[in-house]
């Protein structure tokens, strides 16, 4: 349905963390808890992303939440499948995601992708509480269902609830060597300079109540006039994947997070060589869970307000990449919308030097990301583009003047054979790894290698 004029958008909440910590069992359960306070047709599936309106936050945070003190319409959570797609939406200078939840595995701690989590965090400088997930995993936890995290400690033996203790304060110690000045989330006072740790089980749902009324709290606090835009006008959204759809042909899933997009508006969407103009032929949606036995995956939508998921059938969208931006022309001018993706596209491209290393990826988000942290390393770009490592790229290393930059950083992408072969010839070294922190490190000890 259309927005009313002066509505909030909902914020956006991207769930991130390290591989296997939790993120998709803690969106399931808050799926899952809605399910069970017989709110299920509530709860829906959207593309890359959960929309979990306020009223059934409200049921699962029990007292904890009192929808009297707020007015924002909900969340929409976005997971991010392992690292990989985590680049991917934090897409241009800003990020996609308002604010963010950091999961982490009481029992395994601080791991490289947690930490690059809090390192894209902290450039975006998006606000975020860390779940300290697993804690019926802890020996001799005595389980039961979705409650307060407190009543849950309460019910621990003395040396339970000390164990939980500790390794919460390894947590929260690994927080302060990142930067950050953190505690139980109980225990903050402000926000705005605290990090907030709540500790729950995304299997039993302990804790779970609490994680999402600091989420509210954080939102209502700290973006509520963020959220006041005109969600009526023309919309705006990132490209979160370029997929392949049986009928429709390529097609968008994006993430709505300004404005609205209506069936038939004009679009301009960011490409691998120049801006895609074209027109949306269907706004689709995924049936809902109940009904996905029907012929159809999908339904179609008239239009789509901020913030939500969706996926675009349009003509020409071949050349579209992850993590490019959206943006709906209706009566604006043509030319000024094209411009307006050129320079979002040109402020992602990063800032590149005479002499440097050269780096490829499989997105713009994660080339953002990348550099990012090649900048925090001090280690300066020559060349940095989306695709595979192909001859040319090698070509371009080769130019560097200094031997420790003749070299390319490849993140999620391929090596073609006969630029493999061309570098092998011209002492090219290229380093591949589907973890930023892991490629920067390997280039690292190379460098340390030559210098020595
Ligand atoms: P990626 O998407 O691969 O990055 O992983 P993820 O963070 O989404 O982890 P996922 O939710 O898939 O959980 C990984 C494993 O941990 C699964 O086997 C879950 O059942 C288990 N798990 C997640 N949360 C909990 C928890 O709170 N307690 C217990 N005991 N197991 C959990
Ligand atoms: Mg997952």
């Amino acid at each position: 349905a259309e927005p009313t004029a002066g509505q909030l958008r909902t914020p956006i909440v991207a769930v991130l963390g390290h591989v296997d910590h939790g993120k998709t069992t803690l969106l399931d359960t808050i799926r899952g808890s809605a399910v069970t306070e017989g709110e299920a047709g509530a709860i829906t599936q959207h593309i890359g992303s959960t929309a979990v309106p306020l009223d059934v936050i409200s049921e699962i945070a029990g007292k904890l939440v009192d929808p009297e003190d707020f007015d924002l319409p909900g969340l929409l959570f976005i997971d991010t499948p392992g690292h990989h797609s985590f680049s991917t939406l934090r897409s241009r200078g800003g990020a996609l995601a308002d604010i963010a939840i950091v999961v982490v595995d009481v029992t395994d701690g601080f791991q490289p992708q947690t930490i690059e989590a809090l390192d894209i965090l902290k450039r975006t400088q998006t606000p975020f509480v860390v779940a300290a997930n697993k804690v019926d995993t802890l020996p001799g936890w005595n389980p039961d269902d979705v409650e307060p995290i407190q009543s849950a400690i309460d019910r621990q033996s003395d040396r339970v609830e000390s164990d939980l203790n500790e390794r919460l304060y390894e947590i929260i110690g690994e927080l302060s060597d990142e930067g950050f000045s953190a505690d139980m989330y109980w225990r903050v006072q402000n926000f705005q300079n605290n990090i907030g740790v709540v500790p729950l089980s995304a299997m039993t749902g302990e804790g779970v109540p609490d994680l999402l009324t600091v989420l509210m709290g954080l939102s209502q606090r700290f973006l509520k006039e963020e959220m006041s835009i005109d969600v009526g006008g023309p919309g705006a959204g990132t490209v979160l994947e370029v997929t392949e759809e049986r009928g429709f042909g390529t097609t968008l899933d994006a993430i709505v997070y300004d404005g609205t997009v209506r069936e038939d508006d004009r679009i301009v969407v960011g490409g691998v060589n120049e801006p895609i103009v074209t027109e949306v032929r269907a706004l689709l949606k995924p049936k809902p869970l109940s009904e996905i036995r029907t012929e159809k995956e999908f339904d179609t939508v008239e239009a789509v307000a901020a913030a939500d998921g969706i996926k675009i059938a349009a003509p020409d969208l071949d050349d579209a990449m992850a993590g490019a931006p959206i943006r709906v022309v209706r009566d604006r001018d043509l030319e000024e919308v094209i411009e307006e993706v050129q320079a979002e596209l040109a402020e992602i491209e990063v800032g590149t030097e005479e002499e440097g290393v050269t780096v490829k990826a499989d997105t713009l988000g994660s080339l953002e990301a990348i550099s990012g942290t090649l900048e925090d390393e001090e280690i300066p770009i020559m060349h940095a583009e989306v695709g595979d490592v192909a001859p040319r790229d090698v070509r371009m290393a080769e130019t560097a003047d200094d031997p420790k930059h003749q070299a390319i950083l490849a993140f999620g992408v391929d090596v073609l054979e006969d630029a493999r072969r061309l570098a092998e010839q011209e002492d090219v070294d290229i380093f591949e790894d589907d973890v930023i922190y892991q490629l920067v490190e390997d280039y690292d000890e190379h460098v340390t290698a030559i210098e020595e």
